[in-house]
């Protein structure tokens, strides 16, 4: 089975709706953030201060290959997976895209809740830059099978309408 793969801007809610999907569809969860973590040993915003951006991109260039090797699995990627063709190529390869969506209140709402983002640290205008890279990539992130939004919609009726593309369009047999 092709895996479900979730993309989408930070705060759309990727991984918690990922982590609900595949408990419903009873497949296993992959968060590429939280692999690239384990592997190199230091969070994300380590790698970024320590590093830089352009390393973390490498990193995740080279895990989305690795992943996009699983069957079956349930992918929550980095909001950035997109700005890379060939990680998007290599995605849609053996997987169904999902794009999540909200508003920019909302992203903005949910990725204050915490500082573990290094592209929103540090910043005196925080709406400026959401806005900013959402219309850098507000393209790439339409490139989807299906998009959903996550505003106003709970985790539970996002999983539902998930699922109910996914058995229309074929990728669900059986029970699920
Ligand atoms: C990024 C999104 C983050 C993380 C990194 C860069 C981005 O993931 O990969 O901070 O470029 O949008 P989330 O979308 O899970 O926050």
């Amino acid at each position: 089975m092709k895996n479900i793969v979730l993309i989408g801007f930070m705060g759309t809610g990727k991984t918690t709706i990922g982590r609900l999907l595949a408990s419903r569809l009873g497949r296993p969860f992959v968060d590429c953030d939280k692999k690239v973590e384990y592997e190199i040993g230091m969070t994300i915003r380590e790698i970024f201060e320590r590093y830089g951006e352009a390393y973390f991109r490498e990193k995740e260039k080279d895990m989305i290959a690795k992943l996009s090797r699983y069957n079956n699995a349930v992918i929550a990627t980095g909001g950035g997976v997109v700005l890379s063709n060939e990680n998007m190529r290599r995605l849609k390869r053996n997987g169904v895209i999902i794009t999540l969506t909200a508003s920019v209140e909302t992203i903005l709402e949910r990725t204050g809740r915490r500082n573990t983002r290094p592209l929103l640290l540090n910043i005196f205008d925080r709406e400026q830059i959401v806005n900013r890279l959402l219309s850098e990539r507000g393209e790439l992130y339409q490139k989807a099978d299906f998009s959903i939004d996550t505003n106003s919609n709970s985790p539970q009726h996002v999983v539902t309408e998930i699922m109910i593309f996914l058995r229309q369009a074929g990728y669900l047999r059986g029970r699920g």
